[in-house]
């Protein structure tokens, strides 16, 4: 069963069978389809800070670091739909600040979106963050976001301030960000 774009709200309609979906470790084979996947969000303007085109040899780079890290991660969800080549489709990045706190940042494929895929990436993230010690997970979140909003607040995510015009997008607007953070017991 195909999905159908959901239009401008990011919400995808809910195919009747989800292909296996496995979350794990990415590795340097990963980079690539990555950047890719980093690419088709960001030009989709609305829903991550960084926006097309950037370098992507920087990226590649800084995603590189974080695999090297002890006090960094990046997760990728990977789906294997029959007879074909398994893919990834989303993940999630977290640093650790010396202080503790860890910074969180996921994105999924369009087409994943409104699967509950999100959902498990993110408790793999909460968990990586927890075992690694972290007391805490901070993330940013642009007020329009409703998929992400519910996804944070159904994990415990509270809201803990807002920046306000602060970030100026390519065409010029300034954006509001939420601050959003969850202890870890
Ligand atoms: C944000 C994102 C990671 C959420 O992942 P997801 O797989 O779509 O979310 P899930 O299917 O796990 O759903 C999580 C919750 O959000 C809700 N939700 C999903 N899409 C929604 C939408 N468009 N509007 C409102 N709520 C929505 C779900 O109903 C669910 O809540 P519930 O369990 O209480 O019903 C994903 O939509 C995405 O990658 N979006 C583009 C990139 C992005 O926004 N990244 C985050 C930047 S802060």
């Amino acid at each position: 069963v195909a999905t159908t774009p959901g239009g401008p709200d990011n919400r995808m309609v809910p195919a009747a069978a989800l292909p296996p979906v496995a979350v794990r470790p990415a590795t340097i084979d990963d980079l690539d389809g990555l950047i890719d996947l980093l690419w088709s969000v960001a030009a989709e303007g609305r829903w991550i800070g960084i926006e097309v085109p950037f370098d992507r040899a920087a990226r590649r780079t800084r995603l590189a670091d974080a695999l090297a890290r002890d006090d960094a991660t990046i997760l990728v969800a990977e789906a294997a739909p029959p007879d074909r080549e398994a893919e990834v489709v989303g993940n999630v990045a977290i640093v650790i600040a010396p202080y503790g706190v860890a910074d969180l940042s996921m994105l999924l494929d369009r087409a994943w979106r409104g699967r509950g895929l999100g959902t498990a990436l993110l408790d793999a993230g909460l968990a990586w963050a927890h075992s690694s010690g972290a007391h805490k997970v901070a993330l940013e979140v642009w007020p329009h976001n409703e998929a992400a909003l519910a996804l944070y607040r159904r994990a415990g995510f509270v809201e803990e301030g807002r920046r306000r015009r602060h970030y100026r997008r390519a065409n010029g607007e300034l954006w509001d960000a939420v601050l959003m953070g969850r202890a870890l017991s």
